[in-house]
């Protein structure tokens, strides 16, 4: 099942569990919107071939839902009822940290096989360098970066792009780098008005007509993105100032190679661990590796950013 906030790579990973359990023999069944679905027995027997066409395709087939009732005991009963009902011997989660949350207290509560697949454009999972649909994502900031630029040259402006990342600034961050952004403000890194101001005043005192902010949904430099352009306008006037929000858009299209790639690969590592009896992990990628980490662990660790990247980004504004 695929269960939160739908990522690019969500289908190819679908595609790569139910054809690596062909491989193997196993019966597989889709699970439609997350727990949500488990809680009302939305099942759907999938086979090699019911998943065919998608590892291109955007969102998930299988839909996602964030399930208030799966926090409930008597949501969870009904859950596990369905499961055994089904037939079903173990789950296979592709989501972010709130989807493996569910899944630890459900095996906790009936000891019930779960494995992991991080999936979320935010990147915000320990365990994993990169989780599904994160560098697509990153690709897709970019490139409305390029273009936002195109209108931030032509005017002089001053541009605030928002970009996702609830709690963590690894979108903001990269895309920030790979689109030359003067600035780029994250959660993890206070920069402090002032001293964006500053730095600001720097880029233009440098000859910089134009500038490119990147902000990322959880910083909070300002109150919010408006707010913090509010500011600047109102404290470095020589600015015209622009906020573009990309919002949703960031987590839609055709997922890239690295992801379709990556979601066959962590498929494939899902099943063979529950074929070998091993459970309550989560598959990610580290260094070229697929490894396993311990379910509860990948949520409770800290995936930090790239400090390297916070100094090359510096560089890169002088
Ligand atoms: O967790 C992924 C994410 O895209 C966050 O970056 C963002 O804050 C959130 O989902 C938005 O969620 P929703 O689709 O419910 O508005």
């Amino acid at each position: 099942m695929t269960s939160g906030g739908d990522s690019p790579g969500m289908n190819a990973a679908i595609r790569s569990v139910v054809r690596t359990c062909a491989y193997y023999s196993v019966e597989s069944v889709g699970i439609y919107r997350g727990y949500q679905g488990m809680i009302e027995g939305d099942f759907v027997t999938l086979t090699a071939r019911s998943v065919k066409g998608i590892i291109n395709k955007g969102g998930t087939i299988l839909k996602s839902a964030r399930s208030k009732e799966f926090m409930t005991e008597e949501g969870r009963k009904k859950a596990y009822e369905n499961l055994i009902e089904n037939n079903i011997d173990a789950v296979v989660v592709i989501g972010g940290d709130g989807s493996f949350t569910g899944g630890v207290v459900f095996n906790q509560e009936y000891n019930f096989p779960i494995i992991g697949i991080p999936g979320t454009i935010d990147n915000d999972i320990y365990g994993t360098s990169h989780t599904l649909g994160y560098d697509t994502a990153l690709n897709t900031c970019v490139e409305a970066i390029d273009k936002i630029r195109d209108t931030a040259s032509s005017h002089n402006r001053l541009f605030f792009v928002e970009v996702m990342g609830r709690d963590a600034g690894f979108i903001a961050l990269n895309a920030g780098v790979g689109a030359g952004a003067e600035e780029i403000l994250i959660p993890e890194e206070n920069l402090g008005l002032e001293r964006m101001l500053e730095s600001l005043k720097k880029s233009r005192r440098a000859g910089k007509s134009s500038s490119i902010v990147v902000v990322a949904e959880g910083d909070r430099t300002g109150e919010n993105v408006f707010e913090l352009a509010k500011y600047v306008e109102e404290n470095l006037p020589l600015y015209e100032v622009r906020v573009s929000v990309l919002g949703h858009m960031q987590r839609g299209g055709s997922p890239s190679c690295f992801d379709r790639v990556l979601a066959s690969r962590l498929g494939v590592k899902a099943v063979e661990l529950l074929l070998d009896d091993k459970t309550n992990l989560m598959v990610g990628l580290k260094g070229s590796d697929i490894i396993a980490t311990d379910l509860e662990k990948a949520i409770k660790g800290v995936h930090s950013i790239n400090t390297e990247l916070l100094r090359v980004s510096d560089i890169m504004t002088t």
